[in-house]
C-alpha cells in the first residue's frame, strides 16, 4: 500500500500533462495520512500553497487548521487533504478546462487508495465537481451526501470564510457535524493530540 502510493506521489511529483508545469514551483499533491478516513478536497493551489509544496497553507489553510483542531481533527495525523487540480494556474486564474482533465485522475488514484468513509468539499467548485453541478453551499453546507457508500459534506471555502467572517458560527458548526458523524461511522479515527 505504502509503496504503491509513494510510486503514485513520485508519478504526480513529475507530471507535464499540461502547461501548468512550465510556471509551477512546486506540485502540489496533498497531504496528511492517506490511510485517514476522512478526505478534504480543495480547488487549486494558490502562491503560499505553490512556494511550499503543500495546501491550504496560506491565511484559509491556518484558519482551516484552527477549526479542524478544535474538533480534533489535524492534517498531522487523521485526515488527508488534497486540491482537484495539483499545480498553480498563473496569477490564479481559474484552471482551463484542458487543465482540470488532465489532472483529475491524480485525486481520483489518491481516493481509490484511500477510500475515505467521509469526504469533505472544501467550497463550490469540489461540491459542484463530487455532490452535485446543481449544489448550493449557501443552503447545503453542513449535510452529508450518501454517494455509492461514501458521505459527502460540502462546507464554505475557508478563503469565503475569511472575506465573510460573520458566516465563522455557521462554518464551525460544519466542523461539530463532522466530529459527530466521524464518532458515528468511523472505527479508526483517534481525535485529538497534542501537537
Ligand atoms: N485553496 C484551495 O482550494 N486549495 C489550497 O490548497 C489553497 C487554497
Amino acid at each position: 500500500m505504502e509503496q504503491n502510493w509513494n510510486v503514485l506521489k513520485n508519478a504526480c511529483m513529475d507530471c507535464r500533462a499540461c502547461g501548468l508545469c512550465e510556471t509551477r514551483h512546486n506540485v502540489v499533491f496533498g497531504v496528511g495520512n492517506p490511510q485517514a478516513e476522512v478526505l478534504f478536497i480543495g480547488e487549486g493551489p494558490g502562491e503560499n500553497e505553490d512556494l511550499q509544496g503543500e495546501p491550504f497553507v496560506g491565511r484559509a489553510g491556518k484558519l482551516l487548521d484552527v477549526m479542524l483542531e478544535a474538533v480534533g481533527l489535524s492534517r498531522k495525523h487523521n485526515i488527508y487533504i488534497a486540491n482537484m487540480v495539483k499545480c498553480r494556474p498563473p496569477q490564479n486564474r481559474d484552471p482551463l478546462p484542458e487543465e482540470q482533465a488532465a489532472c483529475a485522475h491524480w485525486l481520483s488514484e489518491q481516493m481509490r487508495f484511500i477510500n475515505p468513509k467521509i469526504v469533505v468539499c472544501l467550497g463550490r467548485i469540489a461540491a459542484f465537481h463530487f455532490i452535485s453541478p446543481d449544489f448550493k453551499v449557501t443552503r447545503q453546507h453542513g449535510e452529508f451526501i450518501e454517494k455509492d457508500g461514501v458521505l459527502y459534506m460540502g462546507m464554505f471555502h475557508p478563503a469565503a470564510i475569511l472575506r465573510n467572517p460573520n458566516q465563522k458560527p455557521v462554518a464551525f458548526e460544519d466542523f461539530v457535524k463532522l466530529r459527530d458523524k466521524i464518532l458515528e461511522i468511523c472505527t479508526r479515527t483517534t481525535l485529538n493530540f497534542d501537537d
